[in-house]
């Protein structure tokens, strides 16, 4: 099939390129941008009042197949990345069994195949995310696993750490790290502070997400492993990576829209649909996040998306599962706290959202080079509209966003030169 993408303002931040382009999509791959094109009887779309951008790439997403289809599968995790301008998706390994073998590598990426949509599944870095025993790397590496992560359940075990890092660093795979001392945050289900005084319940404190993260800088400095932190929360964690960087530490970091746009109070709002892990901070741990977003501190912004069923959000704070769903709101959350505040230029927010998390994970993805697959979102920046559960895609539809105004809607999201959303 071909499509001339014809009107739209095209950017694309790898290539410094920000102008009106028309795009011409032959057998799935960009095949010339340029000037007035002519359609030469391809099938056009009419971008004009519209940002034509490198599809988004997530790199934090949990799709919960195999295992966990009640809270989403393969297919309405992807049908839900289509529907947020998500066209490649790094997937974590907590399903069941563990993503801990090439055979679970390969199920994901059969199952994600029909959906077009890019899935790369994380490899773990244990045994059924144990703890206690490495996976075979080179296997992940082999079934196409682009990092490793135990990711939900934090890395205690300080030489197996170490040893995962210099095997890691070997294979010149990333190591992606959700830090937080397991003895410090328990089962517990919001930040300590002034909210877990006030609902008198034990809190996760940001120093166990913080001491984890200094032994990783140290860590990934003694070994030279690239290592990533996850869904960064804390304002002295901001801080850890930006010295780590000045002193050229190989690691990188991310965070997630609920990071940089809710605070802990939202737990008094909104119970359960507020508890994630790392759970949700201070005013102040909000603006280091966004600070550490505005000075190149934080490499990617990720959605983490969580989906779980409604019975299991609807139990008690102290007894639901954590986490949020992110893939339908992402983009538009996004250019809401980044954009539309002036903190950012959209093309920083672009690349935030593809070029540089693809870049870290060293994936041929996120921009709009001749010769790449045609991987692109169409979106309307400045379109307001009202998040509503109900239209999501995803089988989660626990989110703390739910009839919040928000700015920038996806129209369209093509992968490989297919549309595979389109608004309407
Ligand atoms: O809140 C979270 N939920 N944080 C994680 O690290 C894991 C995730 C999940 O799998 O539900
Ligand atoms: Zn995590």
């Amino acid at each position: 099939m071909r499509l001339l993408i014809q009107g739209g303002r095209v950017i694309d931040p790898a290539h410094e390129i920000d102008g009106h382009l028309d795009i011409h999509i032959e057998n799935g791959k960009i095949a010339q941008l340029g000037r007035s094109l002519p359609s030469d009887g391809a099938r056009t779309i009419d971008a004009s009042g519209l940002i034509v951008a490198p599809g988004l790439v997530d790199i934090h997403v949990h799709l919960r197949e195999p295992g966990l289809e009640a809270k989403e599968t393969v297919a309405t995790g992807c049908a839900a990345a289509a529907h947020g301008g998500v066209t490649t998706l790094v997937a974590m390994p907590n399903t069941r069994p563990a993503t801990d073998c090439p055979a679970v590598v390969e199920l994901v990426r059969e199952k994600a195949a029909p959906t077009k949509i890019h899935v790369l599944p994380a490899g773990a870095v244990t045994v059924g995310q144990m703890g206690e025993q490495l996976t075979d790397f080179a296997a992940l590496k082999a079934a196409g696993a682009p990092a490793l992560t135990d990711d939900g359940v934090p890395i205690q075990d300080l030489a197996l750490l170490r040893q995962a890092m210099i095997q890691a660093k070997k294979l010149g795979l990333p190591l992606l790290d959700h830090c937080e001392d397991r003895d410090m945050v328990c089962n517990y289900a919001v930040n300590e502070g002034r909210i877990s005084a006030r609902l008198g319940l034990p809190g996760r404190p940001a120093i166990a997400e913080e001491l984890q993260i200094m032994r990783d800088v140290m860590l990934a400095e003694e070994t030279g492993a690239h290592v990533h932190i996850c869904h960064i929360s804390t304002g002295k964690g901001v801080e850890i990576v930006r010295q780590a960087k000045r002193r050229g530490i190989r690691v990188t970091c991310e965070t997630c829209p609920q990071y940089f746009i809710l605070t802990e109070d939202e737990v008094l709002r909104q119970g359960s649909l507020a508890r994630v892990n790392p759970p949700l901070r201070t005013r102040a741990d909000v603006e280091a996040i966004l600070a550490g977003l505005a000075d190149g501190t934080i490499d990617a912004i990720v959605t983490d998306h969580a989906p779980h069923t409604a019975e299991e959000k609807a139990r008690p704070l102290p007894e639901a599962p954590s986490g949020m769903v992110g893939l339908e709101t992402s983009l538009a959350l996004a250019l809401t706290a980044t954009y539309h505040t002036g903190l950012l230029p959209l093309k920083r927010v672009l690349a935030l959202m593809s070029a540089s998390p693809a870049a870290l994970l060293g994936l041929d993805k996120g921009t709009l080079g001749v010769g790449r697959d045609a991987d692109l979102v169409l979106f309307d920046p400045d379109r307001e509209w009202i998040v509503d559960k109900d239209q999501f895609l995803s089988k989660g539809r626990n989110t703390p966003f739910h009839g919040r105004t928000v700015r920038g809607k996806v129209k369209y999201t093509i992968s490989q030169g297919n549309i595979i959303y389109q608004e309407g």
